[in-house]
């Protein structure tokens, strides 16, 4: 980020985008095997509905350690490129490790830079693409308006965030009678479930400080098809279009579950992160026998996630 361009920002967004990228900078690793685990199937239908082709310039919001621009890169040819922004140097350092690795560095570039602020021409990219990044962002409309901006009339943006289907719907209704599955293995103490069983924990353990975890704006809510629709529409996109995609894993592991929830959840590694060691070491205590007794009874650690895809035209 320029200096004038930090100077936009107010000091409390700053501060709360300082912390969240610094939040991921400890746990870089485990935050890249997981998503390999978990997050891998999410990067093929953004491609799809963004309709990337082989000579695009694509733009990956909130890169992380590269998943979905180190995908793009692999399916570009000589004149494609990809451009992933981060404010994590972290996950930047990661990201350029793999497209190093795999020989994908002369198609993809990363870089530091907020998502509020991009620091790119007007109508430079073909598409742009963002994978469980915005509701990181506290000011998702100036990150969408600013989507708006850097894409080139007629090119997609495609945003992908966690959500719950929509009730009416297959997706929705399966959903239903599989929480009622789930309710009757938790209330039998058959069924933890990430990341609310590590966050509950953390609520216990260790006070809530001054700062936020979590962008405002995403208070408690769970449905986020609708707002994403709602920001897109309002920066002036057209044709905005949602798909949902679910995932559900099972952990035999009660080093490994804690390991995901530590790295996943917002609330359970930036609270973890500022902790007093013996606090984060009674916390752990409990979380590892808990799993125990679960498992003891032959029930599952269960990680279910669902991403609701959303894809909108720059007329
Ligand atoms: C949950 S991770 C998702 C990473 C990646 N897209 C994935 O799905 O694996 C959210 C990412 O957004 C980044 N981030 C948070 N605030 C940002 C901002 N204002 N500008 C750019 N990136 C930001 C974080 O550093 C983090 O890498």
């Amino acid at each position: 980020m320029t200096d004038s361009n930090q100077a936009s920002l107010s000091a409390h967004d700053r501060l709360f985008k300082l912390g969240d990228a610094d939040s991921y900078n400890e746990v870089v690793d485990l935050f890249d095997k997981y998503t390999e685990q978990v997050t891998q199937h999410l990067p093929a239908p953004m491609m799809a509905m963004a309709d990337v082709t082989p000579s695009q310039h694509i733009l990956d919001i909130g890169t992380g350690t590269g998943i979905v621009a180190l995908e793009v890169a692999r399916k570009l040819g000589e004149q494609g490129k990809v451009v992933g922004i981060d404010l994590s140097d972290g996950m930047l350092a990661t990201a350029k490790r793999k497209a190093d690795k795999e020989k994908l560095a002369a198609k993809a570039e990363f870089l530091k830079m907020d998502a509020e602020v991009l620091e790119f021409e007007d109508d430079s990219f073909d598409n742009v693409l963002s994978l469980y990044a915005l509701r990181h962002f506290p000011n998702p409309e100036k990150a969408v308006a600013e989507m708006r901006r850097v894409l080139k009339p007629g090119g997609k943006a495609v945003i992908a965030v966690g959500s719950r289907p929509e009730l009416f719907s297959r997706d929705g209704l399966a959903a239903v009678f599989r929480r009622l599955g789930s309710i009757g293995r938790r209330l039998t103490g058959r069924e933890l479930a990430a990341c609310d069983f590590l966050d509950e924990l953390v609520n216990k353990h260790i006070p809530e400080n001054a700062n936020s975890e979590t962008a405002e704006w995403t208070g408690h809510r769970h449905g986020f098809t609708g707002s994403v629709r709602d920001l897109l529409a309002a920066a002036g996109f057209t044709d905005i279009n949602s798909s949902w995609r679910g995932q559900y894993s099972v952990f035999e592991s009660p080093e490994a579950f804690w390991e995901l929830q530590m790295t996943f959840s917002s609330l359970a590694r930036k609270r973890i992160g500022q902790a007093e060691e013996s606090a984060v070491n009674t916390l752990k205590q409990e979380f590892i026998s808990t799993c125990e007794d679960v498992l003891a009874r032959k029930g599952r650690l269960v990680y279910q996630s669902g991403a609701a895809i959303i894809s909108a035209v720059k007329p």
